[in-house]
C-alpha cells in the first residue's frame, strides 16, 4: 500500500539581515558612495554591495583605490576610511563592514537578482547616464542594473543619485520614466544653505538627501530651519 502523502510544509526560511542593496555605478561621484555607504553601516542597516566595472575606473581615478573583487574588504575599508578631500584615514578608527556583502558586477545568480531575495531596497549611488538608461529600459546588461529592475518590479525603494552634465534630453527621458516607475531621482548636486564649510559637507549633503528619500536616519548634514543665517553659516 502506497504511504500516505506528507503534509505540504512551505520551506519558510526565518532570517533577519534585509539590507539595502547599494549599487555604485561608473559616474563621477565615488565619495558620495562612501558617505551612503558610513551612513548606512553606522544606523545599523545591513548593506549589500555590487560595483560597476565602469565605476572601479571612477574610484581609482579619484582616490586610487583599486576594487577588487577578490579583496573588496580590504579595498572597501580604505576607501570608507578616506575624506572626500583625500585625506587617507579621515574615519578612523575605521567603519566596520563586517555586515556588508559583497556581489561581483558580473554574477547575474547574486542574491539581489532575484526578487525572492529580501532586501529593504536599493540605491544607487552615483548613478550614471549609461545605467540610468539601461533601468529606464529594463536592460540588466549587469548585476547592477538587474537588482535595481527587481527592485522596481517589486515595488520597493529605488533612489537614483544620477550625476551628469549637462543632461541630455534622452537621460531626461529616461529619468522621467524611472520617476513614473515608482523610483525617486536625487542629482547629485550639493546645496549650500546647510553650513558648508568643506568639500566633506556638500558630499554629505547629497548623501543625506539619498538616504532621506530612502527613509534611513542619519546626521549627515544640518536641515532647514526656517530662518535665514545671512551668510554667517552660523546654527
Ligand atoms: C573618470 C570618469 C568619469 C566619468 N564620469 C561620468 C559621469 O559623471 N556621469 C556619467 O554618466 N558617466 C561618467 N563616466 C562614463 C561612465 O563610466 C560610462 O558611461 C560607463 O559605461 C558607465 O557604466 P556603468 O553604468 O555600468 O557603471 C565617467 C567615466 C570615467 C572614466
Amino acid at each position: 500500500m502506497e504511504p500516505p502523502h506528507e503534509p505540504y510544509r512551505p520551506h519558510v526560511e526565518v532570517s533577519r539581515r534585509r539590507p539595502w542593496v547599494v549599487g555604485v555605478s561608473g559616474a563621477s561621484g565615488t565619495p558620495y558612495a562612501a558617505s551612503v555607504l558610513r551612513a548606512l553601516l553606522s544606523a545599523g542597516e545591513a548593506v549589500d554591495l555590487v560595483v560597476s566595472r565602469a565605476s572601479r575606473l571612477t574610484l581609482l581615478d579619484e582616490t586610487g583605490i583599486s576594487f577588487r573583487d577578490a579583496h573588496w574588504r580590504e579595498d572597501l575599508g580604505r576607501w570608507l576610511a578616506r575624506g572626500a578631500d583625500g585625506t587617507p584615514d579621515a574615519f578612523e578608527p575605521g567603519v566596520d563592514v563586517a555586515d556588508v556583502r559583497h556581489w561581483a558586477a558580473g554574477d547575474l545568480a547574486a542574491g539581489p537578482s532575484s526578487g525572492s531575495y529580501d532586501v529593504k531596497g536599493m540605491l544607487i549611488v552615483p548613478a550614471s547616464t549609461a545605467c540610468v538608461a539601461g533601468v529606464a529600459l529594463g536592460l540588466s546588461k549587469d548585476l547592477l542594473q538587474r537588482s535595481a529592475s527587481v527592485t522596481l518590479k517589486e515595488r520597493r525603494p529605488l533612489v537614483v543619485a544620477v550625476r551628469e552634465a549637462p543632461l541630455s534630453g534622452q537621460t531626461l527621458r529616461h529619468l522621467v520614466a524611472l520617476d513614473e516607475a515608482g523610483a525617486v531621482v536625487v542629482p547629485a548636486s550639493p546645496a549650500f544653505y546647510a553650513g558648508a564649510t568643506h568639500i566633506q559637507d556638500l558630499v554629505d549633503f547629497v548623501a543625506g538627501r539619498v538616504l532621506d528619500a530612502a527613509g534611513v536616519p542619519h546626521k549627515l548634514y544640518r536641515r532647514w530651519e526656517g530662518e535665514l543665517r545671512g551668510g554667517t553659516g552660523d546654527a
